[in-house]
């Protein structure tokens, strides 16, 4: 029996916190990563694909956060706990291609 743990896309959200002006962590980023973090897992368990789900600096998008750039796929803005599963539908689909 084999495992792949080679992640097949990754997944970043800016947790970056300006100490004037909107930021994504004071848009709770940080609660938003752990949600996607944690459902990833759940999700690769039953059989989806790896998907790494990591930390990232200032995007450009203060305004708009929390911010979430999927690599090779999209850019999410205002992204709320809600949307965890949406943005890893889109982060399986960039995996899957
Ligand atoms: S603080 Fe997140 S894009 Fe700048």
């Amino acid at each position: 029996m084999s495992f792949n743990t080679k992640p097949s896309t990754t997944v970043y959200v800016c947790t970056n916190l300006r100490m004037s002006g909107s930021s994504c962590a004071n848009r709770k980023s940080k609660e938003v990563l752990k949600a996607l973090q944690a459902r990833a897992d759940a999700r690769a368990l039953v059989g989806g694909p790896l998907v790494a789900v990591r930390p990232s600096v200032c995007m450009g998008y203060c305004g708009d956060g929390p911010n979430i750039k999927i690599m090779g796929g999209e850019f999410f803005h205002g992204v709320r706990l809600e949307d965890v599963d949406t943005v890893l539908d889109e982060a399986e689909n960039v995996a899957g291609d």
